[in-house]
């Protein structure tokens, strides 16, 4: 089915000057952009976006990341797009992540690890709603 997911460029690769070579993995794979904003996030945006792990130990660790520079947050719309968008990102450790996938490419740590994508369709859905009103999102273009 065509799904929508939310992917974010951290602010690792932002820093590195990747953007635009994680963009053509997404493009290169058949992924539409079809929405998009560079955003430097607040402390209350990063914990409200991460609210499901906020009681994780690492918890304080992610959102001081995700707030030390901007991020490029996209709409990735496709065929299977959210399972397609985590094959493209590896594992979460990169580490752990196979060769060829953005973490392995880009990633420092676990904690830098160069992108987030979502990880289930009921979560792109908050997760898209929480950073772009419809209105924003720019289906079959
Ligand atoms: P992300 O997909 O953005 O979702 C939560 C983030 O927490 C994750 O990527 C990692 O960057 C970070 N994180 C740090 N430690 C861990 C851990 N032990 N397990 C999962 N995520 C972690």
């Amino acid at each position: 089915a065509i799904e929508r997911t939310i992917s974010i460029v951290k602010p690792d690769a932002v820093g590195k000057n990747v953007i635009g070579k994680i963009y053509d993995r997404f493009e290169s794979a058949g992924l539409k952009i079809v929405a998009a904003k560079m955003k430097h996030l607040s402390r209350a945006e990063a914990e409200g976006f991460y609210a499901v792990h906020k009681e994780r130990p690492f918890f304080n660790d992610l959102v001081n990341f995700m707030t030390s520079g901007p991020v490029m947050i996209q709409v990735l719309e496709g065929e299977n797009a959210i399972l397609k968008n985590r094959e493209l990102m590896g594992a979460t450790d990169p580490k752990k992540a196979d060769a060829g996938t953005i973490r392995a490419d880009f990633a420092a740590s676990i904690d830098a690890n160069a992108v987030h994508g979502s990880d289930s369709p009921e979560n792109a859905a908050i997760e898209i709603a929480f950073f772009f009103a419809s209105s924003e999102v720019y289906a079959g273009r």
